[in-house]
């Protein structure tokens, strides 16, 4: 299999669903409109949406039902970069290849672009509701998708992150910030994906126990590209953590040793894969392919 080529495909697939959903760029509003498109179509992995596709695919889903909450994943992540991205935040000027949104149409613009995407996103989830396929199913990826996101998922982890610039904290304070600030909107993911291609409550566990594990090895490696990559190759700026003094592994641990934590992670979390006794080669190669990302 040619990884690459594969996610380039996938990637196109899940931009065509997103520009389905995305807004019109008219009325009074039109400044706000404009800054919602451009925050989601700079670019980026798309690695939420593929891995609820995936994971759809994964326990024989089939249908259309998934469509509105890809794209509502990747709204949801996105608006969590424009804010992360806000001077009050990490304070950065690019993301995605581009100068970041509040960087472009300014602080208000930015905070509201935000906001906007966050509430569009439960309103292209919201479609999935009314359609006779999710019945059964996407009422309760609709209650995922909202608190994963939220003070008790991404929120809060951002909330923890924020507060413990500067100090010296816990490893399992640690954890609390990787697990949700990075892990929950990759649990939401995985899970919903689960959950509408009808997977058994076990089986949803199981997803949610391996995306824990790929939630915090991704965001381990975030950190460590944090420190060895550069701009160009990135698309976003290298040194952030160490400016906003962050608490991460790399400052933890060493770049070696989260280095290393990575690869347990994902091996870990390719056990509990296997352990479902399902075909996943695209997945399994997606997840190698993560650990050693350059971007
Ligand atoms: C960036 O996420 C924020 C983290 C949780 C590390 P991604 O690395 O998935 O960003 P994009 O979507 O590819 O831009
Ligand atoms: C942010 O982590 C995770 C979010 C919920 C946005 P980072 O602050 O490390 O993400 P980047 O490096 O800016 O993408
Ligand atoms: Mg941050
Ligand atoms: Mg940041
Ligand atoms: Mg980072």
């Amino acid at each position: 299999m040619n990884i690459q080529l594969e996610i380039e495909q996938r990637i196109q697939e899940i931009e065509a669903v997103l520009k389905k959903y995305l807004p019109k760029e008219e009325g009074y509003q039109k400044t706000v409109l404009e800054a919602m498109n451009y925050s989601v179509l700079a670019g980026g992995k798309r690695l939420r949406p593929m891995l609820m596709f995936e994971t759809y695919r994964l326990f024989g889903g089939s249908g259309r039902i998934i469509e509105p909450f890809a794209a509502a994943i990747e709204m949801i992540h996105t608006y969590s970069l424009v804010h992360d991205d806000l001077p009050a935040m990490d304070n950065d000027e690019y993301r995605r290849g581009k100068k970041t949104t509040h960087a472009v149409y300014g602080e208000a613009m930015g905070i509201l672009a935000g906001d906007a995407l966050l509430n569009f996103a439960y309103e292209t989830a919201a479609e999935a509701l009314t359609m006779e396929e999710g019945t059964k199913t996407a009422g309760k990826a609709f209650v995922i998708l909202a608190k994963k996101a939220g003070v008790y998922g991404m929120v809060g982890g951002q909330t923890v992150d924020v507060e413990s610039e500067g100090c010296d904290i816990s490893k399992e304070k640690l954890d609390f910030i990787y697990r949700l600030k990075t892990g929950a909107l990759i649990e939401s993911a995985m899970v919903i994906g689960a959950v509408l291609a009808g997977a058994k409550e076990d089986e949803q566990k199981t997803v949610e126990r391996a995306a824990g594990k790929i939630g915090l090895a991704f965001q381990i490696q975030d950190d460590i590209l944090d420190e060895t990559s550069s701009l160009a190759v990135l698309g976003k700026p290298v040194g952030s953590d160490r400016k906003n003094k962050k608490s991460t592994y790399v400052a933890w641990e060493g770049i070696e040793k989260a280095g290393q934590e990575v690869k347990r992670l994902f091996a870990e979390a390719m056990e509990e894969l296997d352990s479902l006794s399902l075909d996943h080669p695209f997945l399994s190669e997606l997840l190698r392919y993560l650990i050693h990302r350059e971007k």
